[in-house]
């Protein structure tokens, strides 16, 4: 394609290290589209004869109907998707085949399909997550009564409803789709006509292939149109987001369905045995969710680093912006699936999780809260009071619930017999009623309402 300047072919080592084939194949789809949108245009321009444009585009479908049943050939010394269909396309309908590249470069073609194609994984993704955020919504509505324990560090805190738990990871979701959206609307602009840095003399309607392929418009300055990768780095900043959403929920599910933990069975189909030992189901899936976010992160961190020193417009550097921006798709859009899969089959086990939650001392702050409100003792002093009750709770081996009046007017005579009722896991949870709060009518609230924003049915 670029031999008339050269004495020598190139080095089967320049062949190999310069060869994006292996990998930028994965873009043939939009080549085809945007070669289509482009001959079109050129047609409709008159910059090519009709007939050669109905021949170039007649001769992409039939390439496209190739590629589809057989795969696209790895032709190394065709270097790239581009060079690969253009070479067939000479084969398939001789001399006019070169004109489809009037006005055009290899550098806003790329940037153009490029841009197609992490538009078309943004869609998928956002699919998948909303796939992702029904199961949490209908399995939240199932579970707006069971009590867990809702930890800090860790550790015992409050109780929570499981229903308010799964929620929270509906508010990330939501937002990490609004991420993604926000990526859509910045990426989609055409690059096509930018050639190769600098525009081009031909009389080119860019505005027509850019409504063509779905854009909103042209880019408005072609070194940066051909020169920058940022709509791949959003992309790739909205995965990486998301990934480390699906990496924590994955390490709770890790955690939860643990022995010591017991408050959910995996779905069997999301989990594997042990080669040794019989007792084992090991929760595979969720530990590669929590995996994968490491490479993902890696992937955001490599074409990163890839364009921070290129000075404008292109530089074959920018040939290394595919593999990791591929490779983050593959696996969010698989963990998206594992995710989905793992919440919409786990067995949660209520019962566990109140055990659970009554076991820790988790309703020590309704204490505290109890004697502000009733025997209007400033919060700090209630602190000191309800620790000196859970201190003698502990010692004891007992729940501060199972502590007698007695016991409690020990440490402070104000308490009276009521406290009891504030006391249950069951009280606390219903108390903590404030806008975006555990307590069950809140949860159902914001149930019905992710219902709606997900267009689903009422249940
Ligand atoms: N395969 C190349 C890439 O992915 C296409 C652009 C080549 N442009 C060039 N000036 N060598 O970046």
């Amino acid at each position: 394609m670029w031999g008339g300047r050269f004495a020598e072919g190139p080095s089967a080592i320049m062949r190999e290290i310069n060869a994006s084939i292996p990998f930028d194949k994965a873009l043939w789809r939009q080549d085809i589209a945007a070669s289509k949108a482009h001959v079109a245009m050129l047609g409709a321009q008159g910059i090519v004869s009709a007939d050669d444009a109905r021949a170039i585009s007649q001769g992409l479908d039939n390439i496209a109907a190739e590629y589809e049943a057989n795969g696209v050939p790895e032709d190394w010394d065709l270097e790239d998707i581009h060079m690969v269909t253009e070479s067939r396309l000479a084969e398939l309908i001789g001399a006019p085949a070169g004109r489809l590249h009037t006005g055009r470069s290899r550098n806003d073609q790329v940037a153009t399909d490029f841009r197609l194609w992490v538009r078309d994984a943004i869609d998928q993704v956002d699919a998948g997550l909303a796939d992702l955020q029904r199961v949490l919504v209908s399995r939240a509505g199932e579970h707006a009564d069971s009590i867990m324990p809702g930890f800090t560090h860790l550790q015992t805190a409050q109780p929570v409803t499981l229903g308010h738990h799964l929620l929270a990871y509906y508010e990330m979701l939501r937002r990490d789709r609004s991420r993604f959206a926000d990526a859509r609307v910045r990426g989609n602009e055409s690059p096509l006509g930018s050639a190769a840095l600098a525009g081009t003399g031909f009389p080119l309607d860019r505005d027509a292939t850019a409504a063509a392929l779905g854009f909103d418009r042209p880019t408005a300055n072609s070194l940066d149109a051909v020169s920058d990768r940022d709509f791949a780095l959003d992309y790739l900043q909205a995965a990486a987001q998301c990934a480390l959403h699906l990496s924590r929920f994955a390490e709770e599910l890790i955690l939860w369905a643990s022995q010591p933990f017991g408050f959910v069975r995996l779905p069997d189909a999301l989990s594997t045995g042990s080669s040794i030992m019989p007792q084992k189901k090991n929760p595979d899936a969720a530990e590669l969710v929590r995996g994968h976010s490491g490479r993902i992160v890696g992937c955001l961190t490599s074409l990163m680093v890839t364009m921070k020193g290129l000075p404008l417009a292109y530089s074959k550097d920018m040939q290394d912006d595919k593999p990791p921006v591929f490779e983050a798709h593959g696996l969010l859009a698989l963990s998206i699936a594992a995710m989905t899969g793992m919440i919409a089959g786990s067995r949660f086990r209520p019962d566990r999780m109140r055990a659970a939650a009554e076991l820790g001392y988790a309703t020590a702050t309704d204490l505290a809260d109890w004697l502000v409100r009733q025997a209007d003792v400033p919060f700090r002093e209630a602190h000191h009071i309800t620790g000196a009750a859970v201190k003698l709770a502990e010692s004891r081996n007992m729940a501060l619930d199972a502590l007698s009046l007695a016991d409690l007017q020990a440490i402070d005579p104000r308490i009276d017999e009521r406290v009891f009722a504030a006391l249950s896991v069951d009280a606390s949870v219903a108390a903590r009623a404030s806008y975006g709060g555990t307590a069950p009518v809140r949860v159902r609230e914001q149930v019905a309402a992710a219902r709606k924003a997900l267009g689903m049915e009422t249940p």
